[in-house]
């Protein structure tokens, strides 16, 4: 009773709640996950070409420092329990590929289920989360994504979810070793309220596929956001995730994120406005991102979207609360799948600024307009919130987009001369600037480009084209960004 009652009284003092308390994921995680890409077809040299690529292409540098190895690398169990890795995919063993990875600079995370298979069926890791949490420690493991297949029914409250879940949180930390820990439910049994106690994001949907907006018997909890949702499924849209998330967008927060899995942006399946659109509300939203693209194959359009800085900078942001949507019209021309919407987004961001998302999911271009009562809509409703009555300055976060022929010239660098081109990119380094230090000294490079003001009282009207979001950062012109942060947590 009495550590009960200092639990609670220190997560008053401190102001945010205990959960998992591993000191990881204060903004969500970045890095790469092979699944999107490559499915199975996993090995040394993938993750190892893959590592050095995130390094000579900057990714690293702009923050992606996770390399996350999914499905199919083990090859059963060995006398005492312990997984065996597979050593024709991984000749060296897994320390020594975790080596490589951390001499690179980045951390190593790796996959297992709470299942008695993972879902590519080779061995789980119910009922065997000590051994394997060991195994994974003594490998030197950074981070752990935890799906959900084959859970022998353990499944349906979200008490028998969560207790199958937070085995392995105690297993991991009993090792004494930090990993990151992803938890991967397909959003089943309401994890979005009970992940945070054990891990440090959690997956709300089913599988992301790399479309924008095509319906899929696969996915079959479509647009309602019924947390009751029987199959979650695999083949879900970016309109279907975000449709999903909106109405607990909010529960994220430094430490725990809600995660709308991996990125599909450079696999193919979308234009680039819609995969800018994707990756801005990925970002707004605080979903980790896990590039899931086969980075050895990595397009100069791909790493112009991936590497925009004033984006991560909204997904880094110190404060760490989610977009939310303050607007949803369902009646806008359809699009080739017959449904057409428009939404717009709005959320709180570190020193006062807002950033604000118009998507235009239909299939029109169309002009969208939201209003300063509307954009501060969660700061006091019917136009309430100071804020409205102030002036703001209007920066486009995709205005500064790197040009493509200077991408593709650091793709085809040599390694001697990539010093030399990611100055005259003025690449944004935050592996020597963190995001929080780069926002606090107003880096220009964090904060896209001015385009415009809005009076107070007034509206940000702009032309978005069908399939494609605009996204903007707002500052105040009177405080010049220099407003009083909401958060006492101190990143
Ligand atoms: C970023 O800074 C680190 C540390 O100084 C350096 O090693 C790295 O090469 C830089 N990366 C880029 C893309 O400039
Ligand atoms: C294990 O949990 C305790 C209590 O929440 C926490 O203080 C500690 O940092 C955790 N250790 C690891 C390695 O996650």
């Amino acid at each position: 009773m009495a550590g009960i009652r200092i639990a609670i009284s220190l997560a008053v003092l401190t102001g945010h709640a205990l959960a998992v308390n591993n000191g990881l994921a204060r903004t969500p995680q970045m890095g790469w996950n092979n699944w999107n890409a490559l499915g199975c077809d996993v090995s040394e040299s993938l993750l190892l070409d893959t590592s050095k690529t995130l390094v000579n292409s900057g990714l690293r540098d702009v923050g992606y420092n996770y390399v996350v190895l999914d499905d199919c690398w083990s090859d059963g169990r060995d006398e005492k329990d312990f997984l065996k890795v597979d050593m024709k995919k991984f000749p060296s063993g897994m320390k020594s590929v975790a080596d490589e990875i951390h001499r690179e600079g980045m951390l190593f995370g790796m996959y297992s289920s709470a299942g008695e298979m993972t879902c590519a069926r080779y061995a789980g890791s119910l009922d065997y989360e000590t051994n394997d949490a060991i195994s994974f420690a003594s490998w030197d493991v950074d981070y752990l994504k935890y799906d959900n297949c084959y859970h022998m029914g353990r499944f349906g409250t979200p008490k028998l979810s969560f207790d199958r879940y937070k085995v392995m949180a105690d297993a991991l930390n009993a090792t004494g070793r930090p990993m990151l820990y992803s938890l991967c439910n397909w959003g089943e049994d309401y994890s979005h309220t009970w992940g945070m106690s054990i891990a440090n994001s959690w997956r709300m949907s089913g599988d992301i596929y790399d479309s924008f907006s095509r319906p899929d018997d696969l996915c079959p909890c479509s647009n309602a956001a019924d947390p009751h949702c029987i199959a979650p499924g695999s083949h879900c849209s970016v309109m279907n995730i975000v449709n999903r998330v909106a109405v607990y967008a909010d529960r994220g927060q430094p430490g725990g994120w809600n995660d709308l899995d991996m990125l599909e942006v450079g696999n193919g399946g979308m234009t680039d406005d819609e995969y800018k659109a994707h990756f801005s509300l990925w970002a707004g939203l605080k979903s980790p991102l896990l590039m899931g693209n086969d980075l050895r194959t990595l397009s100069a359009n791909a790493l112009t979207i991936l590497n925009n800085p004033a984006v991560i900078a909204i997904n880094q942001d110190p404060e760490g609360r989610s977009i939310t949507r303050v607007r949803r019209e369902t009646d806008a021309a359809p699009d080739k799948y017959g449904a057409g919407e428009i939404q717009v987004w709005s959320g709180y961001l570190y020193g006062g600024d807002q950033v604000v998302i118009l998507l235009n999911a239909g299939g029109k271009d169309t002009k969208i307009s939201a209003s300063l009562a509307e954009i501060f809509l969660h700061e006091g409703p019917e136009g309430s919130a100071p804020q409205v009555q102030e002036e703001w300055d209007v920066y486009d976060l995709w205005a500064n987009r790197m040009d493509t022929d200077l991408a593709q010239k650091i793709l085809d660098a040599d390694t001697a001369d990539l010093p030399k081109l990611f100055k005259e990119a003025n690449w944004y380094n935050s592996t020597e600037i963190s995001y929080k230090e780069g926002l606090k000294k107003n880096d220009p490079r964090l904060l896209g480009k001015k385009t415009g003001k809005i009076a107070p009282g007034g509206s940000l009207t702009v032309k978005v084209d069908k399939h494609s979001a605009e996204m903007f950062r707002l500052r105040s012109v009177g405080t010049g960004g220099k407003r009083k942060v909401h958060s006492k947590d101190e990143l």
